[in-house]
């Protein structure tokens, strides 16, 4: 079995729950499933418990990375109501400010003229602004950057129109770039009556025109991420069930085997998961790092037996082609053939460089 070797993956949108919510994953486990996947940086989401929006919080979170994660891991900084000033202060220390403006899993929203106007203003400019806006937030999102100078990334996308608006405003000259996840790709509502909970998350599942239309402008996005958003199967069973579902360790495989459908080119998968989330995000490329995939090999996704702490997949039971044999990070191999080889502790805190 011929392997075939690519860069390092970066996913530019993981949820790890450290430090309040450890029981859903820690950077020690959330860093594992992540080389599993063949991707040796992540980006961490502020919706944490606390949430991180100060300097307390955010200094607490890179003590924990720097002590425990495996993989290069980045920070942002959330956007609350009061925080303006302060985030901006803290940029360097970060990959860039989270607004929410739509409702998702946790309190971080920010939906209200003031407080936006606040971080679109002190934001320092050139550092990313990434959002989860769903449907005409998307607009509302692009006018503000647009209209402050901000460079505006737009995180998971998920219907027709929103990635058509997008490309026209990209057309125009609009400073925004945007990620799609494997789950609106892969699965679309008809899912659902098969998933149950398991098929909820922020954005939810759309139509099968929505995701058509998703991969009719796969040339329009400039990173695959997984939101990679951790809850256990008995949350999932509860009366209302946490939106989100675990990606790191299916995205690469589910991946490669649109590569082996023609459905797009090995470069361009490696623009999507390495060169075009570096760029966006202005991210340093860790020395003597790389993963040896075999492209060749069919299987199953499974339906236990992952990294991540809750060890389920939305994924479970579909066909894939293309399986991660090895990862090196740092000059260390870091996996092999189902194992994680790095320890705790051997990863580092990055940030953009801006
Ligand atoms: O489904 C989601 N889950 N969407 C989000 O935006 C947040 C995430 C989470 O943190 O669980
Ligand atoms: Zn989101
Ligand atoms: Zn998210």
């Amino acid at each position: 079995m011929a392997t075939v070797r690519l860069r390092g993956l970066v996913d530019p949108h993981v949820h790890l729950r450290d430090l309040g919510e450890t029981h859903k994953e820690t950077y020690a486990t959330g860093t594992a499933a992540a080389l599993a996947g063949g991707v040796t940086t992540v980006l961490g989401m502020p919706n944490t418990k606390p949430p991180t929006i100060d300097q307390a919080t955010l200094t607490r979170a890179a003590e924990a990375v720097r002590a425990t994660a495996r993989c290069d891991v980045g920070l942002f900084v959330g956007a609350a109501q009061g925080n303006a000033q302060e985030a901006a202060r803290l940029a360097p220390q970060t990959v860039g400010l989270k607004i929410y403006l739509d409702a998702t899993y946790g309190p971080l929203r920010v939906n209200d003229w003031a407080t936006l106007l606040a971080h679109f203003r002190a934001w320092p400019r050139g550092r990313v602004i990434a959002v989860h806006a769903e449907e005409l937030s998307v607009p509302l999102a692009v006018g503000l950057a647009w209209a402050h100078g901000q460079r505006l990334h737009l995180c998971h996308i998920s219907r027709r129109e929103e990635i058509a608006f997008i490309q026209a405003a990209k057309a125009q000259g609009a400073p925004i770039t945007c990620e799609v996840c494997p789950h609106h790709l892969f699965l679309d509502e008809t899912d659902l009556p098969r998933l149950g909970a398991l098929g909820l998350m922020r954005p939810p599942l759309a139509t099968p025109d929505d995701r058509a239309g998703l991969w009719e402008h796969l040339d329009v996005f400039d990173c695959v991420a997984t939101d990679h958003a951790p809850h256990t199967r008995e949350e999932k069973a509860q009366p209302t069930p946490p939106p989100g579902v675990p990606g790191l360790e299916t995205s690469l495989p589910l991946m490669l085997t649109a590569v082996a459908e023609g459905r797009l080119t090995l470069d361009r998968l490696v623009e999507l998961m390495h060169s075009g989330p570096r760029r966006v995000y202005r991210l340093p490329n860790p020395p003597d790092t790389w993963i040896e995939v075999d492209p060749a090999d069919r299987w199953t996704i499974p339906d236990h037996g992952f990294q991540t702490r809750p060890a389920w997949s939305p994924f479970a039971g579909m066909a894939v082609q293309g399986r991660l044999r090895r990862a090196t990070y740092r000059g260390r191999l870091a996996f092999e053939d189902g194992q994680v080889l790095a320890p705790e502790g051997s990863g580092r805190l990055v940030q953009s460089t801006v």
